[in-house]
């Protein structure tokens, strides 16, 4: 009997802790200097400078337990990408800035994101002492931005034409949550 094929539907998104069987996965989409994801994660910044940082990321993840602070996104046991968080300065003062990549551009815009960021968001509520959540994107990343807005996070500063992308300028855009704007989950997905 042929396995049968992955749930990659939103419903069978989950987050959870990285495994040592993801590794091989993790490192081929990491270090590909060509994957279409780093064309709207950060392509602001310096693209060898990326390359140099995921290589030495990725090289120090067997040695490393997994962080609390971030997960990989499982859609129906397939890796489909990671999300992460830190802690704006000063630790305990409440302000987390979370992270997502999906890295198949074959997995983009099926509602995928939305469903790991509202996981993600649960999460780091239940996790932290969170007080408001941000996410850090430009301009011209309309998935990233309406996937945050659909679960009620609001532009909370743009600073105008201050990223330079592949000759362009875009405006830096960060959308913040208040915890207490944040109702329930199954609500927002
Ligand atoms: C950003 C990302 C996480 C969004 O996840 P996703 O699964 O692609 O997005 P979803 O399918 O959940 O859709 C999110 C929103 O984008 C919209 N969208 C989908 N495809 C789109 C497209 N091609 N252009 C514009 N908007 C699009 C959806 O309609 C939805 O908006 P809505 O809720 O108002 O209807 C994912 O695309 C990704 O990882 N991209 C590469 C890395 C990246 O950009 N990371 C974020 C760095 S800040």
């Amino acid at each position: 009997m042929p396995d049968s094929a992955p749930d990659l539907s939103p419903a069978a998104v989950t987050l959870r802790g990285r495994r040592p069987r993801d590794l091989p996965i993790l490192t081929r989409w990491l270090t590909d200097p060509d994957a279409e994801w780093r064309a709207w994660d950060a392509p602001y910044l310096p693209a060898w400078d990326t390359t140099v940082n995921l290589q030495r990321y990725a090289e120090s993840l067997p040695g490393r337990p997994p962080s609390p602070h971030e997960r990989v996104i499982d859609v129906g046991g397939v890796v489909a990408g990671m999300v992460n968080r830190a802690e704006e300065d000063p630790a305990g003062g409440g302000w987390w800035d979370l992270g997502i990549l999906i890295y198949d551009p074959a997995h983009w815009g099926r509602g995928l994101g939305s469903r790991a960021l509202a996981l993600w968001v649960q999460a780091t509520l239940d996790e932290t002492d969170a007080h408001v959540l941000t996410f850090s994107t430009w301009g011209g990343n309309d998935r990233m931005i309406r996937a945050a807005r659909h679960l009620g996070f609001r532009e909370a500063g743009r600073v105008r034409e201050a990223r330079l992308i592949r000759g362009q300028r875009f405006d830096a855009v960060r959308l913040d949550l208040l915890r207490r704007d944040w109702t329930d989950l199954d609500r927002r997905t």
